[in-house]
């Protein structure tokens, strides 16, 4: 019995193609086999011709001439993807000279799919200046997504100098994507399907551009928030109105289409960070993850290791998986993960209950003013007063009765079907209006989107109090109005309640996020494919959107890592993320620690990381916690790894592990997080950092401590004098536990020299006994 589903699903597949053995080809799937590039024998010319000499030995059926593999890997990982049945790809992983057979993994966006009303970053405005000074060398990004749209304003390559002669990335062509798309801002278009194919079948080309060109909108979204040029008067249906810019408007881009209608396939994503490596970029820029959590079978943990070692550096969104504790994704030391925050302007709207009473939340409807205001409309609610929401207080598809809401503002709980979607339930049973109430998983956060019919969205406890008086009066009624785009909102920013956070499930010593960007109600461009809110019944079409994710956060911090590689050519990723790190702020416009959205209390380093991104600090930090390749080597041998596992790392360089690091916590980041042991008897733990000079020649610094409770701390020594540039010293914190904290610590490590403040957060962790 329990095979009887598979073999109905292989018979549906089959319909189309019924000569091919069943069994056989039901059982076939993409591995990423990972090869050790060094051990090849001298009678092979070539690696590939290797690499498929292996796949061919372990073939079930050697007369079967179907070309099994699908990708080879050259760069920044070294190996094929190959379609493998399970029994050849186990044979595979017994073979000394492989490093590791990976079952492809899908991943996904990280956008919550919330057009927001349009946002136009006042901080980029303030940034303006500075960023177009440094736009002068030639840095590359490049972005992996669902491709992109060229027509855009924002991709206007006017004013921009030649692409530089030593780019090697190409403009690759199919439907809808020409050579004459690219130009000097859009500086390659590249596209990977083999294993989405593989995986889902062939694209059908009538309903999916099989070209680099975005149908979704989120690459589009993405790569014109990196490095878009600067267009006036954008705006989302009137939101947000103002001038739309990347972080970095002297940037190329370099779009690796790895996103398709059926998501992302791990093979593909390995084969654009190899192949966006070979072709030259400075930055890669990833709003994905879902990725296996370890260091060696993540592809995109593998693949950015690669990258780091050549110079490039890789930012990624920490996911949308908050405000629940230990949601992270691609958390390697190697990655800067990026986590979101708010931004202060939002797009107020109200509903006024028949009481009288006005209650404010958040729309980006597009259409009268107002719903009701002199005459109100009857209010329902399909659920009850119990905490948890119920299936029919969701709005989903078809539960809605049209006798019962028809003519009437239907209230809505979030949860399982996208916003938008509930809205275009309620219309399409005949409601009038929707008031979308946020429950106890998304707190007083509010996201507005450009709903299709008149809609607001409350916060959890103003839900309550709409819901209570629908649920207890006979006759209820309210109106809705629309505002507009307000700026200056206090406080800002503040941690998205959706943003992934620690801690770092993989190794608590290496504190993530790394830090936080705007990631809510973001305005940037968008396809002309697509409908602002993303339903296929949404015909308008908008030439930017407002979207919310740590997807959206991402590409600030890989436009703002673009500007630092312009004036810092010779940095390291690691300087560069340090930099980012070390001057971020802590505090929101009302000069108060920085919040978390979920909880309205103040936010610590397990959300914000370092805390909030600040560009122009960035630009001169003063300090540098560096870090080179064969240090982050050192990390992984600090985690237990196998030696085949390891090899997935070294196989570039031929690295072997020199132990040079007594723990992970040794590594020379620029957060430092302290791991107690349940033992009582570890009362001491000591970390050792190295600072380099970045800032004037002869400088100065005093280091200043926060308390702790659980903790004493001690840094040796207490000043730094440098007397070049380029300089590097050290120093050892001691932290001793002076009484038990059963929860986290937090505080920080500053050294200043009267220009400077180079901050590194601290978390102090003492593990519970098992
Ligand atoms: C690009 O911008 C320039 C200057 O604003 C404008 O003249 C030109 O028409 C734009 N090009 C496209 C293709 O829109
Ligand atoms: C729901 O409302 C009814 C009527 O007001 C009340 O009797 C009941 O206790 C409420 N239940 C909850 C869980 O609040
Ligand atoms: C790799 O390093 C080891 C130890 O340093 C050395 O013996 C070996 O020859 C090197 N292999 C290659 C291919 O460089």
């Amino acid at each position: 019995m329990v095979g009887t589903p598979v073999k109905w699903l292989v018979l549906i597949s089959l319909t189309s193609c019924l000569l091919f053995n069943a069994v056989e080809l039901s059982a076939k799937k993409t591995y990423i086999i990972q090869m050790d590039k060094s051990a090849m024998p001298e009678s092979f010319s070539d690696h590939l011709e290797w690499y498929s000499s292996k796949v061919k030995s372990v073939l079930m059926k050697q007369s079967d001439d179907e070309e099994r593999i699908i990708y080879s890997y050259q760069t920044a990982f070294h190996g094929v993807a190959a379609q493998l049945s399970e029994e050849e790809a186990e044979k595979l992983e017994q073979d000394d000279d492989v490093l590791g057979v990976f079952p492809e993994t899908k991943y996904e966006l990280h956008t919550t799919r919330s057009p927001m009303f349009l946002g136009l970053d006042p901080r980029q405005d303030r940034d303006n200046v500075w960023s177009q000074m440094l736009s002068d060398h030639d840095v590359v990004v490049g972005v992996l997504d669902t491709g992109i749209w060229p027509e855009s304003e924002s991709f206007n390559d006017t004013g921009m100098t030649p692409v530089p002669a030593h780019w090697k990335g190409e403009c690759e062509t199919g439907r809808g994507f020409a050579k004459r798309h690219c130009n000097r801002k859009i500086v390659g278009a590249r596209m990977f399907y083999r294993g989405y194919e593989a995986a889902t079948g062939k694209i059908n080309p009538q309903s999916e551009y099989k070209s680099p060109r975005d149908q979704d909108g989120h690459g589009t979204h993405t790569a014109a928030t990196v490095a878009g040029s600067p267009v006036k008067g954008a705006n989302l249906l009137g939101y947000a109105y103002g001038t739309a810019r990347g972080m970095a408007p002297g940037a190329r881009i370099a779009a690796y289409k790895v996103c398709w209608v059926g998501g992302c396939f791990s093979s593909d994503i390995l084969s654009a960070v190899d192949r966006a490596v070979a072709d030259g970029v400075n930055v890669l820029s990833i709003s994905l993850g879902g990725g296996v959590s370890s260091y060696y079978r993540d592809s995109l943990s593998v693949a950015s290791f690669g990258a780091m070692e050549m110079g490039v550096f890789v930012s990624c969104s920490a996911g949308n998986g908050g405000p629940d504790p230990i949601s992270l994704t691609n958390v390697s030391p190697w990655i800067t993960t990026v986590g979101a925050s708010t931004m202060d302007r939002d797009f107020p709207a109200t509903v006024k209950l028949g009481t009288g009473k006005t209650i404010s939340g958040v729309s980006l409807y597009k259409g009268r003013k107002t719903l009701g205001s002199n005459k109100q409309y009857p209010i329902i609610y399909m659920g009850s007063n119990s905490t948890s929401p119920d299936p029919s207080s969701l709005c989903l598809e078809g539960t809605l009765d049209r006798r019962k809401v028809a003519g009437k503002i239907v209230i809505c709980d979030r949860g399982i079907s996208p916003r938008v979607q509930k809205g275009q339930v309620v219309k399409d049973a005949g409601g009038v209006g929707m008031i979308l109430a946020n429950t106890a998983a998304n707190g007083e956060e509010l996201v507005a989107d450009s709903h299709l019919i008149p809609a607001v969205a409350v916060g959890e406890s103003k839900a309550k109090e709409i819901k209570h008086y629908a649920l207890t009066n006979p006759k209820t009624t309210a109106s809705l109005a629309f505002l507009g785009t307000r700026l200056g909102i206090r406080p800002s920013p503040v941690v998205a309640a959706f943003s992934s956070r620690g801690p770092n499930f993989l190794t608590l010593e290496i504190l993530k996020p790394d830090m936080v960007a705007p990631g809510v109600n973001i305005l940037a461009a968008w396809t002309g494919d697509l409908g602002p809110s993303s339903l296929p019944t949404d015909k308008r079409r908008v030439k930017f959107n407002i979207l919310s994710g740590t997807s959206m956060s991402c590409p600030h911090v890989s436009g703002i890592a673009a500007l630092l590689k312009a004036r810092h050519p010779d940095w390291s990723p690691a300087a560069i993320k340090s930099a980012l790190m070390t001057t971020a702020y802590v505090h929101d416009n009302t000069l108060n620690p920085l919040k978390d959205a979920s909880t309205a209390v103040p936010s610590n380093p397990y959300d914000h990381g370092a805390g909030h991104v600040n560009p122009r600090k960035a630009l001169d930090p003063g300090l540098v916690y560096d870090i080179r390749p064969q240090d982050y080597y050192e990390f992984l041998c600090t985690q237990s790894l196998t030696p085949t596992q390891l090899k997935v790392f070294s196989k570039y360089a031929n690295r072997t592990c020199k132990h040079s690091l007594a723990g992970p916590g040794e590594l020379n980041y620029p957060a430092i997080s302290v791991v107690f042991p349940e033992k009582a008897s570890v009362s001491v733990i000591s970390v050792r950092r190295t600072v380099t000079n970045v800032g004037p020649p002869v400088s100065n610094y005093h280091v200043s401590v926060s308390p702790f409770r659980g903790a004493s701390v001690k840094v040796e020594p207490k000043s730094l004098s440098f007397n070049k540039a380029g300089q590097k010293l050290s120093y050892k914190v001691t932290f001793t536990t002076k009484s038990l904290q059963t929860a986290p610590e937090f505080g920080d490590l500053v050294w200043k020299d009267g220009v400077h403040k180079v901050r590194s957060p601290i978390a102090i962790t003492r593990l519970p006994p098992m």
